[in-house]
């Protein structure tokens, strides 16, 4: 949630500055700003609270190079605290106007801290939490403290997760960065003419494949000449920068409209790569070398919670269903911001695996680390390598899907859940529960996937007709059952966020138990009904609906020859095992959001009050 870049080097910052809050303007677009120290050695702030025009005008506001200067930080506003307008847009400066400060995080303690400040005669120019930290590390560096030790003394005074980073008129060298816990991460590296910091490694790659993630209770000082890492007492810190597997060219458009179709299309490939290296194709194998579990651990098992938040607890959810199925360990998915707070039964014997496309999201690293706390084992399977998830778990379980830039995540999802299907048989097998055969069968299953999925992104122009029809609706009815409820739900999900319109999932078993009170024409149904042994069941359930008036879209098998009799409209995905059913059902679910918020004059990529990275509660 909110995005940071800072640089310090050679050349003029402010275009600089643009080109990396470019790269991190997905995880928040309602406000951009920066400020740079200029030639004079004062501090120019330019910003604008435009929604999701804001980082395009800021662009155009300084194409003209009167904002001159080489050192400078910018950042991208998810709101929290204040509306989305200029003054609550970051950065922030102190009433001197001797520090500017970008800040990604909550305050928790801002009101007194506030309260305080205003005692002292201090006058807030915005409502956010944030300018209080430009104005206690003001307060520092104007009493002589240097900018490092005024960021670590401000911080010190704030409750809760930080990430932030600050320029100072008495150091115009140098930007400071710092981080406190877990919300967000900072990232550094330099070249030979300039140090930046970022949010996110994308927005580094421009300068340097070489990175140096920061640690919470970690502070930076960029250069143009270096990068210094401190702890919070002061003492300076040794490490190395790892290179990269991120590629700039990889979270680029290309010829696509969207991030959103960009990311769809590239479904086979990230199925593909999620399968490379841990799928035998030739010996019918999985291999998952990550799993530093002994097989004791592993037999011990007698419980599995899977974790995480919107997409990723769906993800987790097929998890479930495929480990409980296939490893006989008995499984759930709960919602990682309940599961931290319930004061859960857990121990040894569990292993709670966290599932996240970000590594950031603070209610699944919360959830993960009480797991931690608790003794339980733990897990995670995420996408972004080098996020603070990699570092909490007994294991990691790389997605491999390559960066998702859409807020909407897509192929996170299918990479993940082929990667939940590798834990399921390696676990399975690791237990003993299901023999050599079965493993080689679900392996040449897998290796049809790509395929299956290719011929369902063929689907694309019959949704479109569809979308259509569904941008009348309000309301949507999305069922599903067995491993299609999480597909369901997702497929509910994905038109809210991006189409806006209200769209619920729910189990088809369900529906007589209050749901069919709403149902009529007024609403339309969205089926998930491969050809498995709940088909006859869910039939039953679209004749219910069909009943009552509703117009019904059915997502089947190829072969059905009985659906036409019962449904509206028929999408058909090819047919295939029903391990690999979900998978194919989710690609038209996607799309079919996808084209309705087109056909609404949605923007897929920046849907509204949304942030791809959720590093606050
Ligand atoms: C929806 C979506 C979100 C995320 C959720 C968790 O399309 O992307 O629901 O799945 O915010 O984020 P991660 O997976 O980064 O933990």
């Amino acid at each position: 949630m909110c995005g940071i870049f800072a640089y310090a080097g050679t050349e003029n910052a402010a275009p600089l500055l643009i080109d990396g809050l470019r790269a991190v303007e997905y995880r928040g677009y309602d406000s951009a700003g920066i400020s740079v120290i200029d030639s004079s050695g004062a501090i120019k702030t330019i910003k604008r609270g435009d929604h999701k025009a804001s980082l395009e005008n800021l662009s155009s506001e300084v194409s003209g190079g009167e904002l001159a200067g080489v050192v400078g930080i910018g950042h991208t506003r998810w709101a929290t605290h204040g509306l989305v307008n200029q003054q609550n847009s970051h950065p922030h400066e102190s009433i001197s106007g001797v520090v500017s400060i970008a800040h990604n995080g909550i305050i928790e303690n801002f009101i007194e801290l506030k309260d305080e400040l205003v005692d002292t005669g201090v006058q807030f120019k915005s409502e956010t939490d944030s300018e209080v930290l430009a104005h206690l590390v003001g307060h520092s560096v104007a009493s002589g403290t240097s900018l490092r030790e005024a960021v670590i003394g401000a911080s010190s005074r704030i409750k809760g997760n930080t990430a932030v980073v600050a320029v100072s008129t008495a150091e115009p060298d140098i930007v400071v960065g710092l981080r406190i816990g877990n919300a967000g991460g900072i990232v550094v590296g330099k070249n030979d003419h300039a140090a930046v910091m970022a949010s996110d490694t994308i927005a580094l790659l421009p300068y340097t494949s070489e990175v140096i993630y920061l640690e919470p209770g970690e502070v930076v000082e960029i250069r143009k000449d270096g990068v210094q890492l401190f702890d919070l007492e002061g003492s300076s810190i040794s490490r190395d920068a790892v290179v990269t597997v991120q590629n700039f060219e990889a979270a680029q458009k290309g010829n696509h409209p969207h991030f959103m179709s960009k990311e769809i299309a590239e479904e086979p490939d990230a199925v593909q790569a999620a399968m490379r290296g841990r799928a035998d194709f030739a010996n019918g194998t999985i291999s998952l070398p990550e799993i530093s579990l002994t097989l004791d651990q592993i037999r011990s098992i007698d419980r599995v919670i899977l974790t995480g938040m919107g997409t990723s607890m769906h993800t987790g959810m097929f998890g479930a269903s495929v480990i409980e199925s296939i490893a006989r360990i008995p499984s759930v998915c709960e919602n990682s911001s309940e599961l931290r707070y319930r004061n859960p039964v857990l121990n040894s014997k569990t292993l709670v695996i966290a599932m996240t496309q970000s590594g950031e999201t603070a209610d699944t690293l919360a959830a993960i680390e009480y797991a931690r706390q608790a003794g339980a084992l733990q897990g995670v399977i995420l996408e972004m390598e080098g996020s603070q998830a990699t570092r909490v778990a007994d294991f990691t379980l790389g997605v491999k899907a390559g960066q998702e830039i859409c807020v909407a995540s897509t192929k996170t999802m299918i990479a993940s859940m082929m990667t939940l299907l590798e834990l399921a048989v390696f676990l399975g097998q690791a237990r003993g529960v299901i023999d050599a055969n079965r493993v080689k069968e679900i392996v040449s299953q897998m290796a049809e996937l790509p395929s299956l999925i290719s011929t369902a992104l063929d689907l694309n122009d019959e949704i479109t007709a569809l979308a259509d029809r569904l941008c009348k609706y309000e309301d949507l009815l999305y069922l599903g059952r067995g491993a299609q409820l999480p597909m369901a739900l997702e497929g509910a999900l994905k038109m809210k966020e991006i189409a806006y319109i209200h769209a619920e999932g729910n189990p088809a078993g369900e529906m007589k138990h209050g749901m069919n009170a709403l149902l009529g024409p007024g609403m339309a149904t969205i089926v998930c009904a491969p050809q498995n042994d709940l088909y006859p069941k869910m039939l039953s359930n679209i004749s219910e609906v069909k009943a009552r008036g509703g117009e019904v879209i059915a997502i089947v098998s190829e072969n059905d020859e009985t659906i036409e009799r019962v449904a509206d409209h028929v999408i058909r995905v090819p047919e295939c095992p029903e391990l690999l059913q979900p998978f194919v059902t989710l690609i038209p679910l996607q799309i079919l959001a996808y084209r309705t918020a087109l056909a609404l004059d949605r923007d897929p990529d920046k849907p509204r009050n949304l942030a791809k990275t959720v590093t606050v509660e």
